[in-house]
C-alpha cells in the first residue's frame, strides 16, 4: 500500500493536479435526469431517458399516457402531451445483461415548464461567430457519444450568428435578412433549420436558438424587431424548444427607466412563444437589468440571466465564475420550478476567449479543484446546466466534472430550491439546499489560497439529530455526524456532501 501511494505522488504533475473524482459507472443501468417534467396540455412530447450502463438497454415506461410511445431500445418517448392537465406517474425501468434500474418520472401536463434547471450545451464560448448547420449536427453526435445525454444534457442551442448580418463582406452572411413575407432568412451556414432540428429531435434531444428584441443582435445579425410575431412562429415551425432573447441593441432604441420598459419586450415575445404549438422555453438574457428575477416568470420566462457575460468577468484574486456565483447565490428567493435565475454557461474543457474571439478554443486555466467548486455551485444554485466547451473535444477530465449523476441529482431536485449561503467570508463558502426526499445538500468551499478546514455547524445548517454522509463527487458514504461537517479542503476546492 505505501509503495503504491509512492508510486502515485511520483506520476507526472497533470494528473496529479487534475484528480478525476466521478467514479465510472457501472456496467448495470441507472437511470438519471429528472423525477418530474412539465409539458403543457396537447404539445409535443419528446424525452430521452437518460441512463448509463452497458448497451444494448431495455427500457420500459409504466404508466405512460396513452398519447406518448416509448422506443424500448433507444429509450426515447415521443408523442403528444395528453389534452388533460394532472399528475402522470410514470415509473422508468431499465434493464441490461448486468442488471436493473428503475425511477419515477411524473409527468406534469400543465401551464409550467421547465420543473427542472434546463441542461445542455450552447455554441457561444467555442465556436462564436463561426457557427454552421454541420456543427450543430456535430454537437448532438457528440452529446450521446460523449454520454452527456446519459446524464441529463439535452438542449443543443444555437446562440447569436445563424442569421444574416447586415453590411457583412462576408458573401455567406450578406443576403437580404428576410424573405418578401418578412420571414427571416438563415445565412447560408444553415442552409435547412427544419431539418436540423429534426436531425437534432431523431437522437430525443431538444434544440435552442437566439434572437433578441431589437433590430440587431449583440454581434450585429438580423434580430426580432418589429418582426416578433412572425418570428415566434418561424421558430416553432422550424421545430425549436428553446429561445435565448438577448437584449442587446434594444437598449439603443429604449433607455429604460421604469420596470415597464424592462418587462414589455419580454412580454411581447414570453407571450407569443406560449401562442406555439409547442413548448418552447424562454431564455432572458437581459444581464439582470430591472431585478430581472421578480418579473422574469410572469413574462413567461423559464430562465433568466441574473449577470453580464461570465466571459468577459474580470478575474479578481479568484476567477470570474466565482464572482458571478457570489451575485446569483444571493437571489435563492426567486428560484422554482418553472423558472431558474442563469448564472451563464459552464466554461470548461477546450474553450475559446471572450475578450479575443478570433483566438482559438484552449484548455481552461481553470484548476481541478475550481472546476469541482464551479459545477458544485452551479448544481446547489439549481442553475441551468450548459456546456459551453467545445463538443468536438471533450476530455476525460471534462466529462468526469460535468458528468456525475448525483451531483445532477443535486441540481434536479423535483423541489427546485436554490441553495441558501449560510456564511460567506473571504477564506470560506458554506451552501445548503434542501432536497425533496428530506436530505439536505451541503457545499463547503474553500476560498482561500492555502488548504483549509471547512466546517459547518447542525445549527449553522438548521439540523438535529444523526444524518448519514455521501461524499456526492467521490459518490462514497462517510461516517454519520450528528453535530457538524467538516472537512479539509485544497485551494479553491469543495465538499459536497448529501445528508441524508
Ligand atoms: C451577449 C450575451 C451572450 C451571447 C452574446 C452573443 O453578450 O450575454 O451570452 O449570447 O451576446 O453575441
Amino acid at each position: 500500500m505505501r509503495l503504491a501511494l509512492l508510486a502515485l505522488t511520483t506520476l507526472p504533475l497533470l494528473a496529479a493536479e487534475m484528480p478525476i473524482l466521478t467514479p465510472k459507472p457501472g456496467p448495470e443501468p441507472r437511470i438519471n435526469g429528472p423525477r418530474v417534467y412539465g409539458v403543457r396540455p396537447g404539445r409535443p412530447f419528446l424525452y430521452r431517458i437518460p441512463a448509463t450502463g452497458a448497451r444494448p438497454m431495455k427500457f420500459e415506461a409504466v404508466g405512460l399516457p396513452a398519447s406518448i410511445k416509448l422506443d424500448a431500445a433507444t429509450g426515447i418517448l415521443t408523442g403528444t402531451a395528453p389534452a388533460k392537465p394532472g399528475l402522470n406517474k410514470v415509473t422508468l425501468r431499465a434493464s441490461n445483461a448486468h442488471g436493473k434500474a428503475s425511477r419515477e418520472f411524473r409527468l406534469t401536463v400543465g401551464d409550467t415548464i421547465a420543473l427542472t434547471p434546463p441542461m445542455g450545451w450552447n455554441h457561444w464560448y467555442t465556436h462564436y461567430d463561426r457557427v454552421s448547420d454541420k456543427l450543430f449536427r456535430e454537437a448532438a453526435d457528440a452529446m450521446v457519444a460523449s454520454g452527456m445525454a446519459d446524464y441529463g444534457y439535452s438542449y443543443v442551442s444555437i446562440d447569436d450568428c445563424w442569421m444574416m448580418k447586415p453590411g457583412s463582406d462576408d458573401p455567406a452572411l450578406n443576403g437580404a435578412p428576410r424573405d418578401s413575407s418578412g420571414r427571416i432568412r438563415p445565412n447560408l451556414r444553415f442552409p435547412d433549420m427544419p431539418g436540423l432540428t429534426a436531425y437534432i429531435h431523431a437522437k430525443g434531444l431538444k434544440a435552442g436558438i437566439y434572437t433578441g428584441p431589437g433590430p440587431l443582435t449583440c454581434a450585429q445579425y438580423t434580430a426580432a424587431w418589429q418582426h416578433e410575431e412572425i418570428d415566434a412562429r418561424t421558430f416553432a415551425e422550424w421545430g425549436y424548444d428553446l429561445l435565448k432573447y438577448d437584449w442587446c441593441s434594444y437598449g439603443r432604441l429604449v433607455k429604460p427607466a421604469t420596470r415597464e420598459d424592462f418587462t414589455k419586450p419580454y412580454a411581447l415575445m414570453g407571450g407569443l412563444l406560449e401562442r406555439q404549438n409547442r413548448d418552447i422555453q424562454f431564455n432572458l438574457c437581459q444581464y439582470g437589468m430591472g431585478d430581472v428575477w421578480k418579473w422574469g416568470a410572469e413574462v413567461g420566462g423559464q430562465s433568466w440571466r441574473t449577470t453580464g457575460d461570465l466571459g468577459l468577468e474580470r478575474d479578481t484574486r479568484l476567477p470570474g465564475f466565482y464572482s458571478i456565483a457570489f451575485k446569483n447565490m444571493l437571489l435563492a428567493d426567486y428560484a422554482g420550478p418553472g423558472g431558474w435565475n442563469d448564472p451563464d454557461y459552464i466554461l470548461i474543457g477546450t474553450i475559446g476567449n471572450a475578450r479575443s474571439m478570433s483566438q482559438a478554443p484552449k484548455q481552461t486555466t481553470l484548476t481541478a479543484w475550481e472546476q469541482y467548486s464551479y459545477m458544485s455551485l452551479w448544481s446547489m444554485m439549481a442553475s441551468p446546466l450548459f456546456f459551453s466547451g467545445d463538443m468536438g473535444r471533450l476530455d476525460e477530465f471534462t466529462l468526469n466534472v460535468l458528468c456525475n449523476a448525483e451531483v445532477i441529482d443535486v441540481n434536479q431536485d423535483p423541489l427546485g430550491k436554490q441553495a441558501r449561503v449560510i456564511r460567506k467570508n473571504d477564506d470560506e463558502l458554506v451552501m445548503v439546499k434542501p432536497l425533496e426526499d428530506g436530505s439536505v445538500a451541503v457545499g463547503l468551499f474553500n476560498l482561500s489560497e492555502q488548504p483549509r478546514r471547512v466546517s459547518a455547524s447542525f445549527a449553522d445548517l438548521g439540523l438535529k439529530g444523526q444524518r448519514g454522509v455521501r461524499d456526492l463527487w467521490r459518490q462514497q458514504d462517510l461516517v454519520p455526524v450528528s453535530d457538524q461537517v467538516s472537512a479539509e479542503i485544497d485551494r479553491h476546492g469543495v465538499a459536497l456532501y448529501r445528508l441524508k
